[in-house]
């Protein structure tokens, strides 16, 4: 192979992200996998809508059977988001034989197990680092990093929007309308905000986290979620008075009696590290047997974050098209699902 060609679908706020990365460092990835890669084909819903970008205008398509049946590309990058068409999307890309690289928490949280068994099935790779932390690299550290451990517990912020929402509210006196409406101008809300603000985002971050730190399936079902409609009014100030912070936390815990996911609002005294998590950041804390605590922090949201983890898939995915290996895992989980809301 002399070099690599992408399918792009999406060109949102991630997908716009990755373009720029790839057009940005080209020199830097060549330099890396030897050959060149370059984005043939972007899955868009309206070709013609101006975007400003140094693509020709074939490039752009409104039919996945353009990308996926081009025998030339070698990979699929999914960011649409959401659940259905993206789920579909990945479903018939590895069916055709192609590795995917995906954004997609929703798709992951609730069928990761089943598409990373079609993945084997076809021999393909399916990455999925920036589905969860943004570009906080806790995937790949939970995979490769920290394999040989057994992680009894973790916890931390892993959804950006309401932590920038909670911040802004707390150092700035901004409203909670005003600060939402900025955490969306600024590309780290999901589509339907809902999804940040009651906690749903965050738990199904969590699933995925959970799932994999304690190699077992997790469903977002089993997750407790309280988002921030439990947060009552004068609660952060009551909070800051005593010398606390307000965070949208999720932890997941696992002992002989089974697993404990949860995502609610918590209060940390604000000489807690998580206290001073600001923004759109995210925190998450990984305890181990024989790590120890482990504490990864970095941006939780936005284009250029996120795309930098999808930028690293691709090179993952990369690298084995240029062996001609795919990144067979067994995915299958260890243990049995044990959760502990079920025995109660
Ligand atoms: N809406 C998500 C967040 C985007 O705010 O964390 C990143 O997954």
């Amino acid at each position: 192979k002399n070099q690599i060609t992408i399918g792009l679908l999406g060109f949102g706020v991630v997908g716009s992200g990755v373009a720029k990365i790839l057009q940005n460092h080209q020199e830097d990835l060549r330099h890396k996998l030897g050959v060149p890669v370059t984005i043939k084909k972007v899955l868009v819903k309206h070709i013609d809508k101006q975007r400003g970008t140094e693509f020709a205008s074939d490039v752009f398509t409104n039919n996945l059977n353009d990308v996926i049946n081009d025998p030339s590309i070698d990979l699929i990058v999914e960011v649409i988001g959401g659940t259905s068409e993206a789920k579909d999307a990945i479903e018939r890309s590895l069916r055709a034989g192609k590795g995917v690289v995906t954004a997609n928490k929703d798709v992951m949280a609730e069928y990761g197990m089943e598409l990373l068994k079609l993945a084997d099935e076809n021999k393909c790779d399916l990455f999925y680092e920036a589905s969860v932390g943004g570009g906080i690299p806790l995937i790949r550290t939970l995979e490769d990093g920290l394999a040989s451990d057994r992680i009894r517990a973790l916890t931390g912020i892993v959804n950006g929007t309401t932590n920038f929402i909670l911040t802004k509210m707390k150092h700035e006196n901004m409203s909670y309308e005003d600060a939402l409406a900025e955490a969306t101008e600024l590309g780290f809300a999901e589509a339907d905000p809902s999804a940040d603000v009651d906690g749903i985002d965050a738990a199904r971050k969590m699933v995925i986290l959970a799932s994999l730190s304690f190699s077992m399936e997790v469903r977002l079902e089993d997750v407790l979620v309280r988002g921030l409609k439990e947060i009552q009014d004068g609660d952060l100030e009551l909070a800051a008075w005593f010398g606390y912070t307000v965070k949208l936390a999720g932890s997941a815990k696992k002992d002989v009696d089974g697993i404990e996911v949860a995502v609610e609002p918590v209060f940390f005294l604000n000489s807690h590290p998580l206290a001073s998590v600001n923004n759109e950041y995210n925190a998450v804390y990984i305890y181990g047997d024989t790590v120890g605590e482990t504490m990864f922090y970095g941006p939780g949201a936005g284009s250029l974050p996120t795309a930098t983890s999808v930028t690293g898939d691709i090179i993952a995915a990369c690298r084995n098209l240029l062996l001609g290996v795919n990144g067979k895992r067994l995915h299958a989980p260890q243990f049995e699902r044990k959760v502990k809301s079920d025995s109660n």
